[in-house]
């Protein structure tokens, strides 16, 4: 057949240019194979049908999965008749193949499909929501943790997730805060790097390895009132400075495919966003993969209403740099007349198909289209004990201690505790939403995970979630009476997170609010242990709780690791990657906010920035989280007062855990920039560590201070320090209070 004839021609070049090599990466952690150039690239175009080109620029989702609008059916068809390039939602390694094997024996070319999913949080080993995480502040287990997620999704025949999600986001109403790293664009800079690395790996030909996908580009986490898909206006100084560096980690730790967000921004939609796609991602940090639209994004663009119709947005997207077209099928239907009417240039759609083509080379597809259909590797790699310890590890660590009384937790295993709450017996929650082809099969819920613990456990439900029935009340009553300790398990409905799933309270719903206060005037100890996926109002439960643990949904081994933590088998260590306030009313806060001219410091005074009824301080902070011990800072130090262009300082604190149990202290760098060129935070997060420490035992700990931490865009736009007084705060978290101040001069 014609198309094997052609491969192979294309192989042999492959081979005879020596296709693999050109220069070395400047960053070892890139794929090596991200910069080398594909001969077999150049030699498809050159024999590529409009409508073959066209096809390369397609994603269809299968029939497997409905992860947006259901809109069209017949992908199978549409990859025999070369028109769709690339699929998403199709997995395992049977199924992959089926319909691999259509791409490459029955199209002209035989060019290999890409199969793409969303591997949010594992795939089939589910591990923490994003934001919980985050909250670990472990970069190297967070790189584990995508490797894992990698290796399966690998094993089952995807190429390419949708995952690092950088959106930053300071709105709780959002859904998708769940997915993403929190408010802070250095820790999320941080998360991200470690996501891209742990899926890419240091080479992507290597079949246990997928590429990623840096989404959702750009600002989509910042939805006006929180609502999804709603605008997105902020300035570009405060784009570039708080949203856009996560996305620049992922780009710049070698992500080969990048994903055009739902949102419009300054006014035109993300998916047409040449300044954003193009200027931004490609000309000025060099991205060099492709750029994928999100979910039928072309097709809203008439629903944003800049563009007339489908063709219309078919060419806007295209021309702006969106390569892509995922499920719109506008690329599909007009861009060959809009060819033809130059309305779209050869040189541009090249461009594109050359993109997509190179990331199918990078992955290896040319030389071994089913490299990762494997039934083998899917049976070995799946769940296995390696995953599930590190799913544990990361549900142990991701989980924030918020109040701890008295030192009620760790309890005793010996106790009899009640465990009390609608979502105490729910494995299903614990996956949360994207759970990629996690099971619930088999998972222990907390009520599992605390019985297999504790001495004795009496449960009782109490409600349902949100349904107002307090028909269980009584039986919960009389458990927590006649137990020693109450663990009360509230929260919200997996599905209240992720897409789509917006909310106008951050409270827990009134029927558990009213639970937990029947609970508390029974006098019992309370353990709240909290299942949810956003930052939510607790001002009432942190009166009424002696003990909180924030767990968000911490995945397939969320049950065991809650468990854990409870009974003093590990220890918390997590802190806040978002702010928790004390009502809604304070949002959006965080912990970089600005001075203003009228900054609240004289307590009651009427005329500065604050409010009548609430505090300006938020009840929980960015970076804040306990132990089951504690721990003691020095004043920071700096190794010089002062440095310019070409050095740098160090800024160190000596911590000593003067508690009884070891503990992981996570000791966090912040920086004021005093006077700048245009107004500058309070204090931003700029380093930070996690170290342990045995009772009695102390660690200095150094963070590095170049000109490149100190930079910022600065009143003509260009980024870099400038000279002036700075202070150097080192502590628990971002009310910490202790600085040291230096100077950088020009
Ligand atoms: C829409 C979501 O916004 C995006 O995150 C996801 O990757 C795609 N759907 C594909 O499922």
């Amino acid at each position: 057949m014609k198309k094997h004839f052609l491969i192979a021609i294309c192989a042999l070049l492959l081979v005879s240019c020596g296709g693999r090599n050109e220069s070395a990466p400047a960053n070892p952690k890139v794929a090596a194979n991200a910069l080398k150039h594909y001969p077999i690239v150049d030699s498809l175009l050159r024999v590529m049908t409009l409508d073959e080109k066209i096809g390369q620029l397609v994603l269809y989702t299968s029939d497997w999965d409905v992860t947006g609008p259901s809109i069209r059916s017949g992908y199978v068809d549409d990859i025999r008749s070369g028109k769709c390039g690339n699929i998403f939602n199709a997995y395992t390694a049977a199924y992959t193949r089926q319909l691999q094997e259509i791409a490459v024996n029955e199209t002209r070319l035989g060019i290999p499909l890409l199969f793409g999913y969303d591997v949010i949080h594992g795939f089939r080993t589910i591990f923490p929501i994003n934001l919980g995480i985050s909250a670990s502040w472990d970069m190297p287990l967070i790189q584990e943790s995508a490797r894992i997620a990698a290796r399966e999704a690998a094993a089952a025949g995807l190429h390419w997730t949708y995952s690092p999600m950088c959106d930053i986001c300071v709105e709780p109403r959002w859904g998708r805060i769940s997915e993403g790293a929190g408010e802070d664009a250095f820790l999320g800079s941080e998360v991200a790097r470690a996501m891209v690395y742990g899926y890419q790996g240091g080479d992507l030909e290597d079949p246990l390895t997928i590429a990623a996908c840096v989404k959702h580009f750009a600002a989509y986490g910042a939805p006006h009132a929180g609502r999804d898909y709603n605008t997105v206006d902020m300035s570009e100084r405060w784009l570039r400075e708080f949203y856009l560096p996560p996305y620049k980690a992922a780009v710049d730790a070698g992500a080969q495919t990048a994903m055009a967000s739902f949102n419009e921004y300054d006014g035109t939609p993300a998916t047409a966003n040449r300044h954003l796609l193009t200027e931004i991602l490609r000309d000025e940090w060099g991205f060099d993969g492709f750029v994928v639209s999100d979910y039928t994004g072309v097709m809203e663009m008439i629903n944003h209403g800049t563009s007339r119709d489908l063709e219309d947005a078919s060419i806007q997207a295209l021309n702006a740099g969106n390569d892509m077209d995922m499920q719109s099928g506008g690329y599909s239907e007009f861009l060959a007349k809009a060819m033809k009417e130059g309305k779209v240039s050869k040189k541009t759609l090249d461009e594109a198909v050359r993109r997509v083509l190179t990331v199918k080379a990078r992955l290896g597809l040319f030389e071994d289209p089913y490299r990762y259909c494997s039934p083998e590797r899917e049976a070995a790699e799946t769940k296995t004990e390696a995953n599930l310890l590190a799913a544990r590890t990361l549900a142990e660590e991701s989980c924030v201690l918020l109040k701890n009384t008295h030192n009620l937790l760790p309890l005793d295993k010996n106790s009899t505790v009640a465990v009390i709450g609608p979502l105490a017996d729910s494995a299903d929650d614990l996956l949360a939403s994207w759970r990629g082809a996690g099971q619930v099969e088999g998972i222990k819920s907390l009520l599992e995970g605390i019985r297999e613990m504790a001495g004795g456990v009496v449960y009782a439900k109490g409600c349902d979630i949100e349904n107002p029935g307090q028909a269980g009340f009584n039986q919960a009553e009389y458990a927590a009476r006649s137990a020693s300790t109450v663990i009360m398990v509230l929260g919200e409905s997996c599905d209240w997170t992720g897409e789509a799933a917006c909310r106008t309270s951050i409270q827990l719903p009134e029927v558990q609010k009213e639970l937990l206060r029947r609970i508390a005037a029974t006098g019992q100890p309370i353990v709240l242990v909290l299942l949810n996926g956003r930052p939510l109002d607790l001002s009432e439960e942190s009166e009424l709780a002696d003990a909180i643990l924030e767990a968000w949904y911490p995945g397939t081994m969320g049950g065991e690791a809650v468990a854990r933590l409870l009974f003093g088998e590990a220890s918390p260590s997590g802190r806040l990657s978002v702010t928790f306030p004390y009502n809604l009313g304070q949002v959006p806060i965080y912990h970089y906010a600005k001075n203003t001219g009228r900054p609240y410091v004289h307590k009651g005074v009427k005329y500065e920035s604050r409010y009548l009824d609430c505090e300006n301080e938020p009840l929980y902070p960015f970076g804040y989280g306990l132990t089951y011990t504690t721990f003691s800072y020095s004043k920071p130090e700096l190794s010089a007062a002062e440095f310019g262009p070409m050095g740098s300082i160090t800024a160190k604190a000596t911590i000593t855990n003067t508690g009884a149990k070891e503990g992981t202290e996570v000791v966090q760098l912040y920086i004021r920039d005093m006077v700048g060129s245009v107004t500058r935070p309070v204090k931003q997060l700029k380093g930070f560590e996690r170290v342990t420490l045995a009772p009695g035992e102390s660690r200095t700990v150094e963070f590095e201070i170049t000109p490149e931490l100190i930079s910022f865009w600065r009143k003509d736009m260009t980024f870099g320090p400038e000279a002036g007084e700075f202070r150097a705060f080192i502590g628990p978290a971002s009310d910490c209070t202790e600085f040291a101040t230096f100077t950088y001069n020009e």
